[in-house]
C-alpha cells in the first residue's frame, strides 16, 4: 500500500513533510496513500507525541536503527544542517530514497557525500510556486526579451531579536556558514531556475548581531534565549553581484536581521522587451510588463490559475491564494513520483550542490574581496 517513509528530525520542517505526505492523496489522487512508518527525533518524548498526533506506526529516538530498514523506502531528512551529510550519506548508501531539507549540509562537499541509487529530491520549495512557473515559462518564451538584469531578495527578521536564542543556526560546526544556507541556497537556487547557471561572482557578508544568549532549553523554531551570552559563529547578512552564463547580471541579497521585512522573498527581472515581478508573500501574484512601449510600459497583475504550474491541484480559479505548506505538498508529490518512476521531478541533489557552491564562493569572494568563478 503506497510508499512507506520516515521523517528524521522533527521540529518545523519534520512537521510540513508530515502534512505534505498526509495531503498528498487529496490534491494528487494517483498518487499515494503514503504510510508513516517511522518518526525519530532526539528530544526525549517529541517523536513519541510527533508518532501519535500524525500517525507514524512508531517512534525512534536514533535515527540510525531507521538506515536499510526494509519497511522503510523513503526518508525525510529535515534534521538541523549538520546532520545532512551524514544522514543523507547512510539512507542513500542503503538505498533509501531521500527528501532532503536544503541546504544541504554543510558545504559543497558535503552535499556531494551523498551518493546512492536511490531518488534525491531536495526542500527548494520556493521554485515549486506556480508563479514562479510562469514566470520561467514566460523568460523561455522570449516574452521580456533577453534577460539583462536582475534583484533577487530574501529578506527576514526571524533573527532580528537581540535576544534569539543561540541555537544550531548561529554555530558553524552546526549551522554552517548562517543566513547564506538558510535563505541564500533558496535565493540562487531560484536564480538559477529562472535564469541559468552563475558564471563568477563577488560578495560581503556581515555579522550584525555579535552575541546572543544561549538557550536553557531545546529549541525548535526561534525562541528568546535567557541564557549566558556566546558568540555568532556565522553570518547574518550578505550581498552578492552575479554574472550569469548567459551575460545577465544579476544582484542577490539574504538576511536574516532585517527589521519590518517578514519573509520578504521575491525577484525583478528585467529584460530587454520587459519585466517580471514577484513577492513570495502574495504568491499568486505575477507583476508583467511586455508590450511595444520600453518607456512608461505598463505593469499587469496576472493571477496564476489552473494552467499555471500545480495550481490546479488546489484550487478552481485565478486568485484563489496558495500557501507555504502547498508548496511542500507540490514538493512531496514530486519526490513520491520520481520514487515510482524512478526519474527526477523538481529539485535534486545537483541543484544542491550548485547552490552550496555559489554559497561556498560567496565566502572565498568575501575573505578575498576578489572575483570568484564557479565550476
Ligand atoms: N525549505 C524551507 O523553506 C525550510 C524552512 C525551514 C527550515 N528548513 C531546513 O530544514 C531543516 C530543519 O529546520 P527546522 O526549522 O525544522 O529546525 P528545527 O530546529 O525546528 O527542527 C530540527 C529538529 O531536528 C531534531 N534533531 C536534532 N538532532 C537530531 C538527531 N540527531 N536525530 C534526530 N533528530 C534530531 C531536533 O530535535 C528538532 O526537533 C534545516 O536544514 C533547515 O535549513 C527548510
Amino acid at each position: 500500500m503506497g510508499i512507506s517513509v520516515a521523517v528524521v528530525g522533527f521540529g518545523w520542517m519534520g512537521r510540513v513533510h508530515a502534512q505534505a505526505y498526509a495531503r498528498v492523496p487529496h490534491h494528487y489522487p494517483g498518487l499515494g496513500p503514503v504510510r508513516l512508518v517511522a518518526v525519530a527525533d532526539d528530544v526525549p518524548g517529541r517523536a513519541e507525541q510527533a508518532a501519535q498526533r500524525y500517525g507514524f506506526d512508531e517512534p525512534a529516538v536514533d535515527w540510525r536503527t531507521l538506515v536499510g530498514d526494509p519497511r522503510v523506502q523513503a526518508v525525510s531528512i529535515t534534521a538541523p544542517n549538520f546532520l545532512h551529510r551524514e544522514m543523507g550519506s547512510a539512507f542513500a548508501a542503503a538505498g533509501q530514497h531521500i527528501w532532503i531539507e536544503k541546504p544541504v549540509g554543510l558545504t559543497a562537499g558535503d552535499a556531494r557525500a551523498i551518493v546512492g541509487p536511490g531518488q534525491v529530491a531536495v526542500g527548494f520549495n520556493y521554485r515549486n510556486a506556480p508563479a514562479v512557473e510562469k514566470a520561467r515559462e514566460l523568460i523561455a518564451s522570449g516574452a521580456i526579451g533577453a534577460v539583462t538584469h536582475a534583484r533577487f531578495r530574501f529578506l527576514s527578521d526571524y533573527a532580528a531579536h537581540p535576544d534569539g536564542a543561540l541555537s544550531w543556526r548561529f554555530e558553524r560546526a552546526r549551522g554552517g556558514n548562517g543566513v547564506l544556507g538558510d535563505l541564500g541556497a533558496h535565493g540562487v537556487d531560484l536564480v538559477r531556475h529562472l535564469l541559468g547557471e552563475i558564471g563568477s561572482l563577488v560578495a560581503d557578508t556581515a555579522i550584525f548581531i555579535p552575541d546572543r544568549p544561549r538557550p536553557t532549553a531545546a529549541t525548535a523554531g526561534h525562541e528568546r534565549g535567557s541564557g549566558e551570552p556566546g558568540p555568532v559563529e556565522n553570518d547574518d547578512w550578505f550581498g552578492s553581484l552575479l554574472r550569469m552564463s548567459s551575460g545577465a547580471r544579476v544582484t542577490l541579497d539574504c538576511s536574516r536581521v532585517a527589521v519590518g521585512e517578514q519573509n520578504s522573498y521575491g525577484f525583478e527581472i528585467h529584460g530587454t522587451k520587459g519585466a517580471l515581478f514577484w513577492d513570495f508573500r502574495r504568491m499568486g501574484e505575477l507583476g508583467v510588463a511586455t508590450g511595444p512601449a520600453y518607456q512608461d510600459e505598463p505593469v499587469r497583475t496576472l493571477f496564476v490559475g489552473p494552467l499555471d504550474g500545480d495550481f490546479g491541484a488546489f484550487q478552481p480559479g485565478a486568485g484563489i491564494p496558495m500557501g507555504y505548506d502547498d508548496l511542500k505538498v507540490i514538493e512531496a508529490a514530486r519526490f513520491l513520483r520520481s520514487v515510482t518512476d524512478g526519474k527526477p521531478y523538481g529539485a535534486t541533489l545537483t541543484d544542491a550542490v550548485r547552490a552550496a557552491e555559489a554559497l561556498d564562493a560567496m565566502e572565498e569572494s568575501a575573505r578575498s574581496g576578489a572575483w570568484v568563478n564557479l565550476p
